[in-house]
């Protein structure tokens, strides 16, 4: 098993009083499995990928990584945060570069493949360009190459395609989607999209609004290589309204696109 979190509760406490976010979450994502999370906005999604990053301690319960208890210890998952975090001082070629060196590529090989990794995202012309000069966008792109690049196992992607416009983001999820198809590491994705979770994952899993609860869990029956055309199937409809109906029906407030 590549992740497995055991019975975990999280609160925040601040002058106003406790807030209860998780509430007794358990969740596996075996090897190589591309598992997607969707719950409302608050749901308590990023926490939970702090805990599992080891970023922060639990209230209650245990992350264990590929068989080691890693609660509260960093290191252990490839991550790709909800907001961009490049290093502001690299290029974003220095920045891909670093994400390479650490993955244990030699450094004249790192410098030579991350120009072809930012080819490869349509931003080879932005190389020497600090961060800062790129759109949220372009910032997301390179957030998500340098968390492909990193070697651990598991890979949690916390809403990677998010400011995206419509046709990069679907230019992106094909990208993933073949990659991923070639070495099959093991996913945690986070999206507001539930047709980008069927389409990608191999199950999905649902949350409450805060305190989150795993309301549901759905194999995603498509076969591999996924095709394109998945997105007219009947199934594929039938499968988006009963999400779409669980996420209503647990978070009224939040807002979907179907
Ligand atoms: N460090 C913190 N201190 C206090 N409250 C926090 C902290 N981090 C998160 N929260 C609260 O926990 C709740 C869940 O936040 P979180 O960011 O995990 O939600 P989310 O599911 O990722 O939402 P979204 O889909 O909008 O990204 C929110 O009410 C938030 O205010
Ligand atoms: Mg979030």
């Amino acid at each position: 098993m590549m992740l497995e979190v055991k019975d975990v509760s999280k609160s925040f406490s601040d002058k106003k009083g406790r807030k209860d976010v998780l509430h007794h979450l358990s969740l596996q994502v075996e090897d190589g499995e591309f598992v997607s999370i969707v719950g409302p906005s608050g749901s308590g999604k990023t926490t939970l990928f702090g805990l599992i990053g080891g970023l922060e301690l639990p209230t209650a319960g245990e992350i264990w990584i590929d068989g080691r208890e890693t609660t509260n210890k960093s290191g252990h998952v490839a991550y790709m945060p909800q907001q961009a975090s490049l290093l502001p001082w690299r290029t974003v070629a220095r920045n891909i570069e670093l994400a390479l060196i650490i993955a244990g590529v030699e450094k004249k090989k790192a410098k030579d493949d991350a120009l072809t990794w930012l080819n490869e995202i349509g931003l080879g012309e932005y190389a020497d360009s600090y961060p800062h000069v790129l759109s949220g966008g372009m910032q997301q792109r390179v957030s998500f190459l340098r968390a492909l690049l990193s070697p651990q196992k598991l890979m949690l992607l916390d809403e990677p395609f998010g400011s995206l416009d419509a046709l990069t983001r679907q230019q992106m999820q094909k990208w993933l989607l073949s990659l991923w198809e070639k070495n099959r590491r093991s996913v945690l994705l986070v999206t507001h999209s539930i047709e980008e979770a069927i389409y990608l994952s191999d199950r999905i899993i649902v949350l409450s609004s805060s305190p989150a609860i795993v309301i549901d869990e759905i194999k995603v029956p498509f076969e591999r290589p996924r095709r394109e055309e998945l997105w007219m199937d009947v199934r594929f409809n039938e499968l988006k309204q009963r999400i779409y109906g669980q996420l209503q029906e647990s978070g009224k407030e939040a807002v979907y696109r179907a």
